[in-house]
């Protein structure tokens, strides 16, 4: 019977000791925007709630201590971006990157109970653009592309749409791309997405053109009949301009 009676009560200071918790939202905070800390999973009325800037629940930390529907007051930790809600929840807008850090909610209904969570705020990924050191490359000839953005944890590269063919040098941040020996079939749109948990950016596209040629010289004779006739052919970018020589002389056809 004294055991029953036991678990009964441990249970319900469990209960009332981790039933709390904060939830973020939105969950990846943004520099300027705002973010609810949101208390969840309270039961019953609340009583009065203090929240706490820091990892402590002390006075030189407090933010504010509300009585629902009666009174608040300002501690030393106010600033006027924080608001309460009568549900415990705090709000704050225009988020800087000091409010990253611990907060302490204390919240009594029949008990007290506190809950610690920590607040990220995270930079926005700035534009990302593509520059390259070769503007016009000749096939077989060394291009990197960069791509410059800032605050990005993730930097991905793409070809015409789709991921990038294999056999091309990434550095480790993803930053730079490589190719040591540029081919024609390298020619392109390139695309970098630039992005952290909280945001992404995808570039405008940079066409690569890489120039070749002319190789694969053809003579065709197009009639086997007279008046003779003959077609010159040949790969290459930009388009070739073709000359005839008769035995070693330029013509003046
Ligand atoms: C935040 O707002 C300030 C002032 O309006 C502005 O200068 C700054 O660029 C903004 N930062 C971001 C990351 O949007
Ligand atoms: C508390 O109130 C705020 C403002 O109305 C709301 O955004 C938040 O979701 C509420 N939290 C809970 C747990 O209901
Ligand atoms: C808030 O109001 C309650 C009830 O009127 C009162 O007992 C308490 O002292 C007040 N607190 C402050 C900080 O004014
Ligand atoms: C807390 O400070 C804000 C901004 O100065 C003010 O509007 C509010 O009335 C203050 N609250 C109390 C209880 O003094
Ligand atoms: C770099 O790109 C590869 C795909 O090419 C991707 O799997 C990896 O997560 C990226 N790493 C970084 C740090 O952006
Ligand atoms: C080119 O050389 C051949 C052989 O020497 C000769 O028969 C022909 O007349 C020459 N043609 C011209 C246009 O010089």
């Amino acid at each position: 019977m004294r055991g029953y009676l036991l678990t009964v009560c441990l249970s319900v200071w469990m209960d009332s000791a981790h039933g709390i918790g904060v939830q973020l939202i939105p969950q990846y905070p943004v520099v300027n925007q705002s973010v609810t800390l949101s208390v969840t999973g309270v039961t019953g009325t609340i009583r009065e709630f203090t929240w706490y800037k820091g990892s402590v629940a002390a006075a030189p930390n407090q933010i504010f201590n509300v009585t629902p529907s009666l009174n608040s007051t300002n501690g030393t930790q106010y600033f006027p971006q924080a608001k309460g809600f009568r549900n415990g929840s705090l709000q704050i807008s225009g988020l800087v990157p000091s409010d990253r850090g611990n907060y302490v909610v204390q919240v009594q209904t029949g008990s007290v109970t506190q809950v610690t969570v920590f607040l990220p705020v995270y930079e926005p990924v700035t534009s990302s653009v593509i520059s390259t050191n070769n503007k016009e490359p000749q096939e077989n000839g060394k291009v990197t592309l960069t791509c410059s953005t800032n605050n990005a944890e993730k930097i991905l590269w793409g070809k015409n749409g789709v991921s990038l063919p294999p056999g091309l040098i990434l550095s480790a941040d993803n930053k730079t791309l490589t190719f040591s020996s540029v081919s024609r079939s390298d020619t392109g749109q390139y695309r970098c997405e630039a992005s952290n948990v909280a945001s992404k950016i995808i570039s405008d596209p940079y066409t690569l053109t890489v120039n070749y040629g002319p190789d694969n010289l053809k003579i065709i004779s197009m009639n086997a009949r007279k008046p003779l006739s003959l077609e010159c052919s040949s790969d290459s970018f930009p388009s070739p301009t073709y000359g005839w020589k008769i035995n070693g002389t330029i013509s003046g056809i």
